[in-house]
């Protein structure tokens, strides 16, 4: 496999993140020959840390789309410039790694999705919680029938956000919905991938708690009926004051007809059985975890490997759930997803 030539759009927070997965873990696969951010101290300390000159920097993707013939494009900004940078990159013959969620808006998405079939190139999105060991084990139980037929699924999240700026950073608590966007957006691709299926109707309700830090609703419980005949049900918390299921401690309960399955922290499976001990155990390891699982599935992509399974084509479903929940939480009434998707061709 010949090294990877990579565009990196964004120095800085998770793209620091990337910048330090791709040279430590896939330094052997993946050259970084150009990088943009609007942050000058990031692109100098990135430049000296990634042996770049001047000529590789910038501060737009437009200059770097024009300037760099790399063979893909890492987007890691926050979410309202990964669109722009994304089809750019793609109209310029770059296949296109993105962080979560696909873009700010549905129409930015599908402008995404749109460039990416136009192109034919491809377009990964990053759903890193999928790969961990205990939700790979609930999807092996579920597939191997182990405790027969999956009926529904219950998916909580809670962190304790409620001092400002500690989701990280300002604009996660001053956005509109950032709850949903930036967090359950993985819980309900979670879901679809836990439940095997994909949502048919979603609905619920969403708030803000008066002692909240941020600007709009921090908090939301929603309902997903699968197309698989399964059932969803999620919290998401924003403002968590007690029982936290904070990242990577997020705590599913998968209900089967001969047993119950529940998952949150590190590796943990535990199997309730009506009259029996509950059985608890490790989860088997996996060869790559969270980021270093997508970025190691894109690498083969492009080898002429199989595609992502988190391809923008299918992680747009995760997406729009996204604007169904903010629009049920608006309107009170239910959402059929289909009707955010229907004008796309998707592929299955
Ligand atoms: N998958 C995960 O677990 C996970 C976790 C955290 C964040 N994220 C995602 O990562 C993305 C970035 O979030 P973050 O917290 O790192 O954001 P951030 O505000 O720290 O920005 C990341 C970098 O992008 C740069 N930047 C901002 N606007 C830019 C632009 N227009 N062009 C080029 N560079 C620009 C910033 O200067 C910074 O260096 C978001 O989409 C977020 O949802 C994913």
């Amino acid at each position: 496999m010949a090294v990877k030539t990579c565009l990196m759009v964004g120095g800085g927070g998770m793209a620091g993140g990337w910048i330090n997965r791709m040279t430590q873990k896939f330094g052997d696969r993946i050259k970084i020959i150009g990088l943009v951010d609007v942050n000058q101290d990031v692109l100098d300390r990135q430049a000296q840390a990634l042996g770049l000159s001047k000529d590789q920097l910038f501060t737009s993707h437009e200059d770097a789309v024009s300037a760099v013939k790399a063979d893909f494009c890492g987007v890691a900004t926050p979410p309202p410039f990964h669109a722009l940078a994304t089809v750019a990159a793609l109209e310029a013959g770059m296949p296109v790694i993105s962080e979560k969620p696909i873009a700010d808006t549905l129409d930015a998405a599908k402008d995404m999705v749109r460039a990416a079939q136009k192109t034919d190139l491809p377009c990964a999105i990053i759903q890193n919680y999928r790969y961990a060991r205990n939700k790979q084990e609930l999807v092996r139980i579920r597939n191997e029938g182990r405790l027969g037929r999956l009926q529904h699924i219950v998916g909580r999240y809670a962190c304790d956000y409620r001092e400002f700026e500690s989701w990280g950073k300002a604009w996660r608590h001053t956005m509109e919905f950032g709850l949903l966007f930036e967090g359950s957006v993985h819980h309900f691709d979670m879901l679809r991938f836990l439940s095997g299926g994909d949502p048919d109707t979603l609905m619920g309700f969403g708030w803000n708690p008066e002692w909240s830090s941020f600007d709009h609703h921090s908090s939301g419980m929603y309902l997903v009926n699968m197309d698989n005949g399964t059932h969803t049900f999620y919290e998401g918390n924003s403002s968590a004051a007690g029982i936290t299921n904070c990242w990577h401690r997020e705590h599913y309960r998968a209900e089967f007809e001969e047993g119950t399955v529940e998952i949150a922290e590190g590796a943990t499976v535990t199997i309730h059985r009506v009259g029996e001990e509950p059985e608890v155990y490790e989860a088997p390891e996996i060869e790559w975890e969270g980021h270093d699982h997508l970025f190691d599935e894109f690498l083969n992509w492009l080898d002429g490997g199989p595609p992502s399974e988190t391809r923008i084509e299918k992680n747009i479903i995760s997406y729009a759930m996204v604007i169904a929940a903010m629009e049920t939480t608006l309107d009170g009434q239910p959402k059929k997803i289909a009707d955010y998707i229907s004008d796309l061709e998707l592929k299955s």
